[in-house]
């Protein structure tokens, strides 16, 4: 597959995309990730990609033109309704779209092209949500200076998921999110460790109870950390009574 990045700061992703699974899915073929300078698609001596909002206000707005202009060169569609029915998506990072999670970064993962629009200053044009992507993506609820970050963690949650790129040895399938649940907690040597001991069962070698402690780990830890996600979980009557009594005894 492969990522086209809009941006006005191209020089910023190089050292992103050079380290890790990232780094060796580009070595290997899996992905292309390209940065685009915004601005190449900009008409004018300048070459100006902002202009003051209507109506007033502070900071400068991304200008549709040259957007639209840099989708268009890269996807071959002039709007996102040309792109319904094919493997490619125009994502626009920004504050106001639908929160990334597991399952954006799986289907986008299934994807030959993923074009990603990060936004700058007060925003951009609504015009680039409304017609020319096909998604408008936040990756949580907090401001950024800009889309960039984002489109970096982007990149990487989906990266990971693409069939090959975490070789071998590890999967994505145990991991958080994967059953709507965090991870079950991990341990390495010291046995101890300032007093404080690796739970004996993953001592012990016996991978039925080891498989249970994990399941039951995991569920107290997302009640503790993420109590939203237990809503949308499939848990067994023994599994909520547990979690019940844990909550009654915190
Ligand atoms: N740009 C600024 N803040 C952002 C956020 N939280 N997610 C995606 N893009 C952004």
């Amino acid at each position: 597959m492969r990522f086209d990045i809009i941006t006005i700061f191209p020089g910023y992703f190089a050292p992103v995309f050079d380290y890790g699974i990232v780094r060796r899915a580009r070595a290997a073929g899996l992905v292309e990730i390209a940065a685009h300078d915004l601005r190449g698609w900009t008409s004018d001596k300048h070459r100006i990609v902002d202009d003051r909002p209507f109506g007033g206000g502070d900071g400068m707005i991304l200008k549709p033109e040259p957007l639209f202009a840099a989708v268009e060169s890269l996807t071959g569609a002039k709007e996102a309704g040309e792109l319904a029915g094919t493997r490619k998506r125009v994502v626009l990072l920004s504050p106001q779209g639908k929160v990334f999670d597991q399952r954006l970064a799986h289907e986008l993962a299934t994807c030959e092209q993923v074009v990603l629009v990060c936004g700058r200053y007060e925003g951009v044009d609504e015009r680039v949500a409304e017609m020319l992507v096909t998604d408008e993506v936040s990756i949580g609820d907090y401001v950024l200076s800009g889309g960039e970050a984002a489109a970096a963690v982007v990149v990487d949650a989906v990266v990971r998921l693409i069939p090959g790129a975490l070789g071998s040895e590890t999967s994505a399938v145990n991991e958080s999110f994967a059953e709507g649940l965090l991870d079950f907690p991990h341990y390495t040597r010291p046995v101890e460790f300032r007093g404080r001991r690796v739970p004996e069962v993953l001592l012990g070698g016996n991978h039925g109870e080891i498989a249970l402690w994990r399941r039951r780990a995991a569920l107290s830890k997302t009640r503790r950390n993420r109590p939203d996600l237990l809503e949308r979980a499939a848990l067994t009557d023994e599994e909520l009574a547990r979690l019940e009594r844990e909550a009654n005894s915190d």
